[in-house]
């Protein structure tokens, strides 16, 4: 196995008084895909939140792709690695091509690579037909699929993913879940807030159960550490090395 993309060694989140989150080691390896399952108010957007900077919350030393970094700062480079698809994803009043356009034109690409970018993305999730739609306009199902190839044309390495297939019927389900199958290329990871056992028996899929705080079951051991893949923080403020942390087991609690 592959060294973990995201390792965060202990996670403890409180509202008031309530510990909602008290998970002793997530670790998530790429080319793997995560269903992170647990009843109602079990702290699956909360975890998904915490680990994509929108929430803060006490954490232990995080190693992404073997570097160190302080996720309660949440360093600027890794907002383009990690991408949070909200269960009831905010569509701008615009087309559904600006819509999926719109983190392109954001981070300045270039108008040219942009179309085609958007393009794929539309021609991935299938929404050829509804390219001119206005987004607010369309379907639980269709916003969906807008928010899957959104996030996707953006190239994130970690896809944080709550409920995608919720209040969908059948047919929309079927069209979502397709697309998360085929989400991430092989370095890339989903973790999946569900309920829905067709994301849950997806090939491949490993199971995580929150309880109580605590995550049940584990998406596998710790190999040892590569820090070597430094390609992807191109010119931006890279983080500094792990040099001083050493790998420890730990393990999805
Ligand atoms: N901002 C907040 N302030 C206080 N309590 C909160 C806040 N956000 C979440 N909670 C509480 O934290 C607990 C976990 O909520 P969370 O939304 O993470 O659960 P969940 O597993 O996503 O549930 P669901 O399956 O219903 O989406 C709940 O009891 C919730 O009421
Ligand atoms: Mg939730």
């Amino acid at each position: 196995m592959n060294a973990p993309l995201l390792v965060i060694e202990t996670i403890r989140k409180q509202f008031g008084a309530r510990t909602v989150l008290d998970i002793g080691g997530l670790v998530l390896h790429p080319g793997h895909s995560y269903a992170l399952t647990g009843d109602n108010g079990a702290g699956k957007t909360t975890l998904l939140r915490v680990i994509a900077g929108l929430e803060p919350a006490q954490l232990a030393r995080a190693l992404y792709c073997g570097l160190a970094l302080d996720l309660c700062t949440y360093p600027q480079w890794l907002r383009r690695e990690v991408i949070y698809v909200h269960q009831h994803p905010y569509l701008f009043h615009t087309s559904v091509k600006d819509n999926i356009g719109f983190g392109l034109k954001a981070r300045g690409t270039p108008r040219r690579e942009r179309e085609r970018l958007v393009h794929e993305a539309v021609r991935w999730a299938r929404l050829e037909h509804l390219l001119g739609s206005p987004a607010h306009r369309l379907s639980a199902g269709e916003k969906q699929r807008v928010a899957l190839a959104r996030a996707r044309v953006l190239r994130p390495r970690l896809f944080l993913l709550d409920e995608p297939t919720a209040n969908l019927d059948a047919e929309s389900r079927l069209q979502a879940v397709a697309l998360i199958r085929d989400l991430c290329d092989s370095d890339g990871v989903a973790l999946i807030a569900c309920h829905d056992q067709q994301i849950i028996q997806l090939p491949g899929m490993c199971r995580l159960h929150l309880q109580a705080g605590r995550i049940e079951r584990s998406g596998g051991p710790l190999p040892a550490r590569d820090p070597s893949d430094r390609s992807r923080f191109g010119g931006e403020a890279a983080p500094a090395p792990a040099e001083t942390l050493r790998w420890q087991a730990v393990a999805n609690d």
